[in-house]
């Protein structure tokens, strides 16, 4: 009797009992529950530390990989074929939640939720329109369907809080993202520009005109997406997609930028340039444990006016003592900092084509001395496939490790964001 089929269930299945085994193991030993879906994320929660453990970061990853490998394995092709193609309704349904405010409007309503003709008040949309996709929400884990139309937050939805009263966001729309931890704000950059710019992908590969990119398409424009968003008329959009990139840390190990260079190693005084770093976040954070560091932020106008105004309010101790810079920098024209230790490039490489990143890289290397390192911080896109391991190593530390069979090598949807990521400006 042929078993292919069930010893890979089994496999799988062996891989998620395995994972909950350590995960329980961890809660157990520190005597604390696992957070529940259903309640709201608390990131004061001692719990949620214990998540970003190296056994519980693991056995998610393996978790997510597998249980979504299982549901490939066993359902329908054709189902989930047309689920895969309908994906794009759980992206437009929670940017259109979050665009009302719904998740601060049932923080306030608390764990019992509220009617959607509630939730709709304040917005003065419509109920039955609003039920229904927070219904589709609510099958896919985000909110939670507490009675037939009435809903409340969980822990998936409640990251969407952008930690204000509901009456405040109603009233100054243009600043509901200000001051927020950004998770709200990329993730209705990610539903808003990136998902209209994906739309157009198979056209610009069917009919590809020279330098049209999906995103010219849809938005019929020839500029870039940031010359785009740099348009008076577009602030809003600038700024919330600003803020979003504050929200990207939370993607990232929270120690992951402190551990990947030693920035402790660079001698007092040094200078980090951070080319093309939006409010400079990713700075700001290092500055923060490295008070001794020099700091640049270099960006589009608009841009650094907001990195301005963020590291007064997150670190205004290095704006003091002037250890920090805000530079107008194009990045496609010389470097004008002569002296860096450290050129650090985050989400920057992705954004663009090989030979346009070439052209960036080239004005770094003309502006640097012998010692000055470069940082590039951005995802490896591992191959899908297994391939045996030729034990060499091209590139210093670019090995990755890889799942164990039948998983995916590259964990599958465990690591689905790195996938995204390199496709959302393209
Ligand atoms: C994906 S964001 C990354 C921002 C930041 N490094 C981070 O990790 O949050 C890309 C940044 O590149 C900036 N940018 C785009 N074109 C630029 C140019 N020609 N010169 C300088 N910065 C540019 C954008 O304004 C935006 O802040």
């Amino acid at each position: 009797m042929r078993s292919i089929g069930i010893s890979t269930l089994r496999r799988l299945a062996n891989i998620i009992n395995e994972a909950i085994d350590q995960i329980e193991s961890v809660y157990a030993a520190a005597d604390m529950p696992l957070p529940s879906l259903d309640a709201p994320f608390n990131p004061a929660d001692p719990a949620e530390a214990l998540l970003q453990s190296p056994t519980v970061e693991g056995a998610t990853l393996n978790i997510m990989a597998a249980a979504a490998q299982l549901s490939a394995t066993v359902a329908s092709p054709v189902v989930f074929a047309l689920h895969a193609s309908q994906a794009f309704h759980i992206s437009a349904c929670l940017r259109a939640a979050s665009e009302v405010n719904v998740v601060e409007v049932l923080r306030e309503a608390g764990p019992d939720g509220l009617h959607a003709s509630e939730i709709a008040a304040p917005s003065k949309t419509d109920p039955v329109l609003l039920a229904r996709l927070l219904r589709l929400l609510a099958t896919h884990n985000i909110f939670r369907e507490v009675t037939p139309n009435v809903f409340a937050n969980n822990r998936i939805s409640s990251v969407l809080d952008k930690g204000k009263p509901s009456k405040v966001l109603f009233e100054n729309r243009d600043a509901r993202h200000t001051g927020t931890s950004g998770v709200a704000a990329l993730i209705e950059f990610s539903a808003d520009h990136n998902m209209k710019g994906a739309a157009m992908l198979a056209d610009t590969m069917l009919h590809p005109k020279e330098g049209e990119l999906p995103f010219n398409r849809a938005y019929r424009t020839s500029e870039s997406i940031w010359d785009w968003l740099h348009r008076p008329e577009n602030v809003y959009q600038m700024q919330r997609f600003a803020i979003g990139m504050q929200g990207s840390i939370a993607l990232e190990s929270t120690d992951a930028i402190h551990k990947g260079f030693d920035w402790g190693g660079l001698p007092t005084g040094s200078v980090l340039v951070d080319v093309g770093g939006g409010t400079g976040h990713i700075s700001l954070a290092i500055a923060q444990k490295n008070p001794g560091l020099r700091v640049v932020v270099q960006d589009m106008e608009d841009t650094i006016k907001d990195s301005k105004i963020y590291w007064r309010e997150h670190l205004p101790s290095h704006v003091e003592s002037q250890m920090v810079d805000f530079q107008v920098h194009d990045f496609y024209t010389p470097q004008p900092i002569l002296n860096a230790a450290v050129f650090m490039l985050r989400w920057i490489v992705h954004d663009w084509s090989d030979d346009r990143v070439v052209k960036i890289l080239r004005h770094l290397r003309d502006a640097a001395q012998p010692t000055t390192k470069l940082v590039v911080i951005d995802m490896i896109l591992e191959s899908a496939a297994r391939v045996l391991d030729s034990g060499e190593e091209v590139i210093p530390g670019s090995a990755r490790p890889s799942a164990p069979a039948p998983l995916l090598p590259n964990w599958g949807a465990g690591k689905a964001a790195v996938y995204n990521l390199d496709l959302v400006v393209s």
